[in-house]
């Protein structure tokens, strides 16, 4: 299992990193995005949590996971004691992708080109921060993050050793739970997605 591309550390800084990623127009998703949003959190952060792309809050703000998926992970990441300030957190597509309907922006799915462009910065990313553990949130930052194709639900909730002695654990999106119409199984889902960060929390 290997990541795609190790680079080599970049020279520059992440603030660096991040306002060259600002003026990005690598693939055509800037056109139609607020700004780019950029991964944060310390610089020697050791866990990397990926999420898929920035959602309407998020291009607003120009920080990720600060919408409804964001709170949802803040509030058990803080329950299960990690604490976020400690984490980078990034994802895979650095722009909102989205459609515009009536005077709401509905959210699509980046596609796989969009995703290998935007593996640029990720790599980068990768390469400056160096976590020994990486956390992808749903198939897509799974699918940014290595090269195998594993479908999601075999390899979720498990700690993986990828190259470079570090490790990659596979969860689901929060946004996919707070999708799930049911009650019951919502509740099961978030029992299983707690359950994950407390491993995460132990692997830490
Ligand atoms: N969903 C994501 O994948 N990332 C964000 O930053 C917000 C919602």
């Amino acid at each position: 299992r290997n990541l795609p591309i190790e680079r080599e550390a970049p020279a520059g800084t992440l603030e660096a990193l991040s306002a060259e990623a600002a003026a990005c127009t690598r693939c055509p998703l800037h056109a139609k995005a607020t700004q780019t949003v950029f991964g944060e959190g310390p610089r020697d952060a050791e866990v990397m949590f990926v999420g898929e792309q920035p959602g309407d809050q998020e291009d607003i703000a120009g920080r990720p996971f600060v919408g409804p998926a964001g709170k949802l992970l803040d509030q058990v990441i803080a329950d299960v004691g990690i604490d976020r300030s400690a984490l980078y957190v990034t994802n895979a597509v650095k722009h909102f992708k989205y459609e515009p309907r009536g005077k709401r922006r509905i959210h699509q799915k980046p596609n796989m080109g969009e995703v290998k462009h935007c593996r640029w910065w990720l790599d980068l990313e990768l390469a400056l921060v160096k976590p020994k553990l990486i956390v992808a949130m749903g198939a897509t930052a799974l699918a940014a993050l290595t090269d195998v194709k594993e479908r999601l639900q075999d390899v979720r909730g498990k700690a993986m050793a990828i190259e470079g002695g570090r490790t990659l654990f596979v969860t689901v999106h929060p946004s996919y739970l707070l999708r799930i119409p049911d009650e019951r199984l919502k509740a099961e889902e978030m029992v299983r997605f707690r359950n994950d960060m407390l491993q995460i929390q132990r692997l830490m």
